[in-house]
């Protein structure tokens, strides 16, 4: 593993399978009636949010907390930001601090990775999604729960996707979901497809790893996994469709193209979902769209990424189970115990 994580495209397969083997274990944390461990104890992490989130800064709020660590939130409004601060001057505040990680979200492409490599900090730096660039914790946890869909929580273990078909759908120009899910889905092994207007697609497509389609309901039957995008209204400065009516009949998923697809297949939706546009409730709310599910399992993978990042050279977690192997449990009984009981 780097000392940072950018971009889901900076991942090797090795590393994507080891965040995913992390985060069933931490997973298994959740079930606990205490979901604390003490593996960060006494490190500080700062969520810096420059764009608006709900459930990115809960969830790696939760994960922090459940690791133990010191956290601070950072939000630019009400902050030095609206008074005109670079993002120079808040890294080295936040240096002056002694901070060891900071979680970065920002609506410029590119910020994240300015923050890893100016030299202005020394902390890890995890990218909560910048502009229309990347999300990598995003594809991971969206990886994670398809993996756990498709091929089962222990099955799944050390395992990729590979020959899985994942078709993405909708405004691939504008999501970073898209991209990072692109980039991270090649490296496990899995065929995707994007389907959307040609309008909402990003020049230069042709030379992702992907195929791209115009047509949904022909790509639907052969489909393992189907992620809806949100159309993202904010960041468009003109017409990329005619009608919100016509973008929903040709790109929309409802219960008659949800039928189509095979049994085993999930629908997917990094949220917020703009019910109505691409998705509409009845399938949102149906048993195999992954949604509530894909927030839960997004703590256990920021846990397992900050664990990976932060917590260095210590056994992974593991859990005193009859099936755990004697050595392993007594090599991290510490480990085991939570915050309350030490
Ligand atoms: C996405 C984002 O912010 O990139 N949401 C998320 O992280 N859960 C996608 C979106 O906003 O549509």
């Amino acid at each position: 593993m780097q000392r940072h994580l950018i971009s889901a495209a900076d991942l090797t397969r090795d590393d994507a399978v080891l965040i995913l083997d992390t985060a069933e274990e931490m997973a298994r944390v959740a079930d606990r009636p205490i979901k604390k461990l003490p593996t960060l104890r006494g490190r500080t992490v700062v969520n810096l949010f420059f764009e608006d989130s709900t459930r990115t800064r809960i969830s790696f709020e939760a994960a922090e907390k459940r690791l133990s660590a010191d956290v601070i939130n950072f939000t630019a409004k009400g902050s030095s930001v609206s008074k005109g601060e670079s993002l120079k001057d808040t890294a080295q505040t936040l240096e002056a601090m002694g901070v060891d990680a900071v979680v970065i979200r920002h609506g410029a492409s590119g910020a994240p990775y300015r923050l890893a490599t100016s030299g202005w900090i020394d902390a890890h730096v995890i990218n909560a999604g910048d502009g229309t660039h990347q999300h990598p914790t995003q594809a991971l946890l969206d990886a994670f729960t398809m993996r756990r869909r498709l091929v089962g929580p222990d099955a799944g273990l050390g395992q990729d996707l590979s020959g899985r078909r994942i078709t993405i759908v909708g405004d691939v120009l504008h999501s970073r979901v898209a991209r990072s899910n692109v980039d991270l889905l090649h490296t496990l092994g899995a065929e995707v497809t994007l389907v959307a207007p040609p309008t909402l697609l990003p020049v230069g497509v042709e030379t992702w790893p992907c195929e791209v389609s115009y047509d949904l309901d022909s790509t639907l039957p052969k489909s393992d996994a189907v992620m809806m995008l949100r159309v993202q209204r904010e960041r468009m400065n003109a017409a990329f469709f005619p009608t919100e009516r016509e973008y929903s009949r040709r790109y929309g998923l409802d219960g008659d193209r949800m039928a189509r697809m095979p049994e085993h297949a999930v629908v997917m939706h990094p949220g917020p979902m703009v019910r109505g546009m691409e998705i509409t409730a009845e399938v949102a709310d149906s048993d195999r769209c992954t949604v509530v599910e894909q927030v839960s399992n997004g703590v256990s993978i920021r846990m397992a990424v900050l664990y990976l990042l932060l917590g260095g050279n210590e056994p992974a977690v593991t859990h005193p189970s009859p099936t755990t192997p004697a050595t392993r449990r007594s090599a991290s009984a510490s480990e085991l115990r939570t915050t309350e009981e030490k």
